[in-house]
């Protein structure tokens, strides 16, 4: 009954900072630890249901072992007695992703703005298709269109590499990575090249 009060609670905090924005997906940007002290610690402190422990390291390395891709994906869309987003819908990706980061690494983790490190490493074109075209296809939130040069041309007047930079650690209402933390460099790097590719600029980052 305190657990569900508190997680009322949360919900509604959460909630109420994605009704004042404009960007939901972008409100909120809780760090791995303080999304598992609030949320994930309720089932992953205890082993409650079967939940791997918090700091058991031979629990995490066996699930881990299925790629730490899988595991967020897992987390996200919920598994077994997993509820999806820990049951929290209102926890972006992103924080699920440094969520995971977080417990799988026993607390050491990775600070939020870095990656993980991808198990594949996708085409420019596969994360421009899987997440950037998200936004990028139609110009939400102001994003640059796709193949539209005069969006590109002003951005690109100091190169591509000005655009990699901020493509990967965010910009105004470009999230760090599109969102996705699990986005490797390599990963970024392809993504805007093929964006900028595709207006017919010249993808030249070194
Ligand atoms: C209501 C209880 C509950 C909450 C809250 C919860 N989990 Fe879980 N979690 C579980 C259980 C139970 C499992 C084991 C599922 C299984 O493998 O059968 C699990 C498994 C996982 C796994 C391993 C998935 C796999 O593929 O092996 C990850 C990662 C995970 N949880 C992340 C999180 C994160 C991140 C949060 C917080 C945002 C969270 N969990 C909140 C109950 C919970
Ligand atoms: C949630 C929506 C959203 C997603 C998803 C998204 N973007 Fe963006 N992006 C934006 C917006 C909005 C801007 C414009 C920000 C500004 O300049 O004010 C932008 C701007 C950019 C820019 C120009 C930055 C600059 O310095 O001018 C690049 C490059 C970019 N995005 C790359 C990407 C890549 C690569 C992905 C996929 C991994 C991606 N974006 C996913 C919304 C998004």
């Amino acid at each position: 009954m305190k657990k569900m009060k508190i997680t009322a609670s949360r919900f509604l905090l959460a909630f109420s900072a994605i009704a004042l924005s404009a960007a939901p997906a972008l409100a909120a940007d809780r760090s791995g630890k303080e999304v598992v002290d609030t949320v994930c610690a309720a089932c992953h402190t205890t082993g409650k249901d079967g939940a791997p422990k918090i700091g058991d390291q031979a629990a995490w390395a066996q699930r881990a072992a299925k790629g730490l891709d899988k595991l967020t994906v897992n987390a996200i869309t919920g598994v077994r007695s997993m509820p999806a987003h820990g049951g929290q819908a209102a926890l972006t990706d992103l924080e699920m992703t440094r969520a995971v980061g977080y417990m799988v690494s026993g607390g050491k983790a990775a600070d939020a703005k870095k990656a993980v490190k991808s198990a594949k490493q996708r085409s420019g074109q596969q994360v421009v298709e899987e997440r950037c075209q998200e936004c990028h296809a139609t110009g939400k939130q102001g994003a640059p269109k796709l193949g539209d040069m005069n969006d590109w041309k002003p951005r690109l007047k100091n190169g591509v590499d000005p655009l990699i930079k901020s493509a990967i650690n965010g910009h105004n209402s470009m999230p760090a990575r599109g969102g996705l933390a699990n986005l490797s460099d390599a990963e970024m790097k392809a993504a805007v090249e093929f964006m900028v590719s595709k207006t017919g600029g010249a993808a030249t980052s070194k």
